[in-house]
């Protein structure tokens, strides 16, 4: 069955109890999309969930049966899965000699297997559905990586190398998925700069302590590096995500963008 003109895409997010993820599904729910909002922590899932009247799914994304299972929800509601943002991920403050494998496993873990896992379920429901419309991919697959996948600029980088090795390992992943998958469905990459999420609140806390500097001072450092002169927000990020995700950007795939008001060209 071809959607109909009139219904919005069913765009899947994972992450999506908070932050960037919850602003994502705000935007694509403003934009009449069918929203579906999935996070490991059910509470803040059912707030995002009863707040945009969207399907909820609680879901980790380390765990295969979840994401399989967050898929096989939207499709039983919504007929179909047009678009999956592969966006839950976590951070950790550690300097490198202090780092455990406990540390490195679980920030691998949910950063990289955690994207995989719900873009192969993702795929493949993509792969077995009809195109949106005669000549258009089946499906979109969205990862959430970041400029720390790319560069090691900034005090910060020093503290959080299984944060920068599991993003990097991201901007691989979307590569090797857009090959496997093209034509039938694009696969890119976001790549964000400095958001203020809870994420960047408790990385400051952390740098504080660990530095013994005053809180606020990472962030304040760091934006005042960011040659668009402010920090970014939630919504700079959907913005991208929503161009990535409609027809104007059918023909890019595997490619991995830098949202981060030039801070990497710094
Ligand atoms: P956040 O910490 O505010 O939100 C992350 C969400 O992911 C939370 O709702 C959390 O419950 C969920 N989550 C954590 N582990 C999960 C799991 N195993 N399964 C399912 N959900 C899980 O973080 P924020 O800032 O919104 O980040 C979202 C994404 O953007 C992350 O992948 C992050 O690495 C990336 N990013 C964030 C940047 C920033 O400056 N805040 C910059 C670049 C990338």
């Amino acid at each position: 069955m071809t959607q109909a003109a009139s219904v919005g895409p069913v765009v899947a997010i994972t992450g999506a109890g908070q932050g960037i993820g919850r602003a994502l599904a705000r935007a694509f729910a403003r934009q009449g999309a069918r929203v579906v909002v999935s996070d490991i922590d059910g509470m803040s899932c059912a707030s995002a969930a009863s707040e945009l009247q969207a399907l909820g799914v609680p879901a980790d994304v380390t765990n295969a049966e979840h994401c399989a299972a967050l898929v096989e929800r939207a499709v039983a509601v919504h007929g179909r899965l047009d678009v999956m943002i592969c966006n839950a991920g976590i951070m950790q403050l550690k300097p490198l000699l202090e780092l455990d494998g406990k540390d490195w496993d679980r920030m691998l873990g949910v950063n990289v297997k955690g994207s995989f896992l719900t873009l192969q379920a993702a795929a493949r429901q993509m792969l077995a559905q009809p195109p949106l419309a005669d000549g258009r991919p089946r499906g979109k697959i969205l990862l959430m990586a970041s400029i720390a996948g790319r560069s090691g600029a900034g005090p910060i980088a020093a503290v959080i190398p299984h944060y920068r090795a599991s993003k990097a390992a991201v901007i691989s992943l979307t590569q090797s998925a857009a090959v496997a998958f093209a034509p039938q469905i694009t696969v890119n990459a976001i790549c964000p700069g400095l958001v203020e999420t809870d994420m960047w609140q408790r990385m400051d806390r952390d740098w504080s302590a660990l530095q013994g500097v005053p809180r606020g001072q990472a962030w304040q450092q760091r934006v005042a590096a960011v040659p668009m002169g402010r920090a970014q927000t939630p919504e700079d990020v959907a913005d991208l995500a929503m161009f990535l995700a409609s027809p104007a950007a059918d023909y890019m795939t595997g490619q991995s963008i830098n949202i981060d008001g030039g801070l990497m060209m710094n």
